[in-house]
């Protein structure tokens, strides 16, 4: 069973800028208005479900930020295999989606919804935090290379029968064994297309057959984004 925090303990890691509020997510119109902001951000992708988002609230891993009434960020953890999804480990849990209102990006609110995230694996004795992400979404790969996440696979048709559409990256972070700041830099690989880039996935797989796991950080400057490769 799920513990279920009475409410989400806005500790000093997770304190929030400005006026906003972390809430757990749960009701009809809670779920429907996180629906909309994830929609709005995931563009162009498979849309989430309203099932998937009223199980996930009831697993108590459905969290929100608000600002006044308007939902601006909430991410999805889920703890518990579904009718849609099964977890890939033991004694894990799995972030299904994070997203922020576009008005509210670059203001620390998906690192604070990542900090209380992992707080509540911990309250409910799990020890991995792990999730799925486009390799072209260098934000993403960034906001989670800067909690310490490793990327440790890439899987074909993860979500659906597509390779393009439904193919991903697996990053994940071990909640008790401490981090390893110590890193090796063995390639640097150009992100070409952020719509599908094939060089870059067969680069990547390439070095995740080779190396078993890297950590992938982003550099950008005004004409390039680059993904810079490293292993402990
Ligand atoms: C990715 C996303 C959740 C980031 O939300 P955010 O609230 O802006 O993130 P934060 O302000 O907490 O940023 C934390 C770090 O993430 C990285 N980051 C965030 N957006 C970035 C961007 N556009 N480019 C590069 N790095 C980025 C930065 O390292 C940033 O740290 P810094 O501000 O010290 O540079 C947001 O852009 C979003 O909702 N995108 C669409 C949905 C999505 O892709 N979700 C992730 C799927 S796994």
């Amino acid at each position: 069973m799920t513990k279920k925090p009475e409410q989400i303990n806005q500790n000093r890691k997770n304190k929030l800028p400005g006026n906003f509020n972390v809430v757990q997510l749960k009701g009809e119109r809670a779920i429907r208005d996180a629906k909309k902001l994830d929609d709005k951000a995931f563009e162009g992708h498979q849309k989430i479900s309203i099932h998937e988002l009223s199980t996930i609230a009831e697993q108590v891993g459905l969290y929100g930020i608000f600002q006044d009434e308007n939902i601006v960020a909430e991410a999805q953890l889920m703890f518990e295999d579904t009718d849609f999804y099964n977890l890939e480990f033991q004694n894990s849990a799995y972030c299904y989606g994070i997203a922020v209102d576009a008005d509210f990006r670059g203001k620390g609110l998906a690192t604070s919804l990542i900090n209380m995230m992992e707080e509540q694996v911990r309250l409910n004795s799990k020890n991995i935090l792990y999730l799925a992400s486009r390799p072209e979404n260098y934000a993403s790969l960034q906001l989670w290379y800067k909690h310490g996440y490793k990327v440790f696979d890439y899987k074909e048709r993860y979500f659906g029968p597509d390779t393009r559409e439904d193919s991903r990256l697996l990053l994940y972070k071990s909640l008790t064994e401490k981090l390893n700041l110590q890193k090796t830099h063995i390639a640097t690989l150009q992100l070409k297309n952020t719509i599908w880039d094939n060089d870059l996935r067969s680069s990547l797989v390439d070095l995740l057959s080779k190396h078993g796991e890297v950590t992938v950080e982003i550099i950008t400057d005004n004409r390039f984004i680059n993904y810079q490769i490293y292993i402990d």
